[in-house]
C-alpha cells in the first residue's frame, strides 16, 4: 500500500491533535504534533528566563536553538509519541496556560520556525506520517497528498480548551481561556512569516456542530479518495 503525507492545519482548539492521533493508528501512520515542538521551544525559552510576561530575550533564545533538542518517542500504553525537550518528557508541562500565552511570540521568531519545519520535514522525509500544526500544507509539505483546514467559532473551541484545563485541574476562568484562543488567533494569522493561511488546494472542516465520529469519517474519506486517485 503506498504511502502519502497527511497535512491537519487550522485554528487552535479545533481538535486538530485528537483527530491527527486517530487517523494515524487508523493507517498505521507517524503522528507528529508540530504544535507541541513550538510549545517545548518555549518551555525551553521559559526555563531559562529568556521569556516572561516582562521580558522577552529574543537574540538570546535564538543563540541557545542548537542547546536545544527535542525529539518524540512513542508511548505504547497511550498509542501515540510524546514531546522530549533534553532527553525530558515534557508532554504535560508544555500544555500549561502559561505556556500557550508565550508560545505564539515564540512561533513568530523566523530562527525557531527554520529550525523546526527542517526538523520536521526530516522526520516526514518517508511520508506515512500525519502532522499537524498552522503550516504543515503550506510550507512545510505543499505537496502533501491530503491537506485538512480544521475550524471552529472561538467560543465551541474556548469551551474546549476550558474543559481540558479544568480536567486537568487547573485553575481557569473562562474569559481569560477566550481571550488566549483569540489573541493566539489573531496572532497566528498576522505574524510576517509562514502566518495560519488555509492552502489554496485544503479541504475546510468546521466542526462547530459536528461530532467527532461524523468528522473522523469525513475525513477518511478523503484519505481513501487520495489514496485511490493520488
Ligand atoms: O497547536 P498548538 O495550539 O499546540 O500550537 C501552539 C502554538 O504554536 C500556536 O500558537 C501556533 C504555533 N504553531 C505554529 O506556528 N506552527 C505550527 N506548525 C504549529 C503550531
Amino acid at each position: 500500500m503506498k504511502k502519502i503525507t497527511i497535512a491537519i492545519d487550522g485554528h487552535s482548539s479545533t481538535g486538530k491533535s485528537t483527530v491527527a492521533k486517530q487517523i494515524a493508528a487508523h493507517l498505521g501512520y507517524t503522528y507528529v504534533d508540530s504544535g507541541a515542538m513550538y510549545r517545548a521551544v518555549t518551555l525551553f525559552a521559559m526555563q531559562n528566563n529568556l521569556i516572561s510576561a516582562a521580558d522577552f530575550k529574543v537574540n538570546e533564545l535564538i543563540g541557545s536553538l542548537h542547546d536545544l533538542k527535542i525529539d518524540f518517542q512513542f508511548n505504547p500504553d497511550l498509542g501515540f509519541s510524546e514531546v522530549y525537550l533534553n532527553g525530558t518528557n515534557v508532554e504535560n508541562q508544555i500544555r500549561t496556560l502559561a505556556v500557550s500565552s508565550f508560545v505564539s511570540q515564540v512561533a513568530a521568531i523566523p530562527e525557531v520556525r527554520y529550525q523546526l519545519v527542517k526538523q520536521q520535514r526530516q522526520i516526514g522525509e518517508a511520508k506515512g506520517v500525519v502532522m499537524d500544526g498552522r503550516d504543515i500544507g503550506t510550507v512545510v509539505f505543499p505537496n502533501a497528498e491530503v491537506k485538512i483546514f480544521m475550524t471552529a467559532s472561538a467560543e465551541v473551541r474556548a469551551q474546549r480548551r476550558f474543559d481540558e484545563l479544568i480536567n486537568r485541574g487547573d485553575k481557569v476562568v473562562f474569559d481569560e481561556v477566550l481571550k488566549n484562543v483569540k489573541e493566539r488567533d489573531y496572532i497566528d494569522s498576522h505574524r510576517a512569516n509562514s502566518p495560519l493561511t488555509k492552502a489554496e488546494d485544503a479541504i475546510v472542516i468546521d466542526n462547530s456542530a459536528l461530532t467527532p465520529e461524523a468528522q473522523l469519517n469525513k475525513i477518511l474519506q478523503i484519505i481513501q479518495t487520495a489514496l485511490e486517485t493520488k
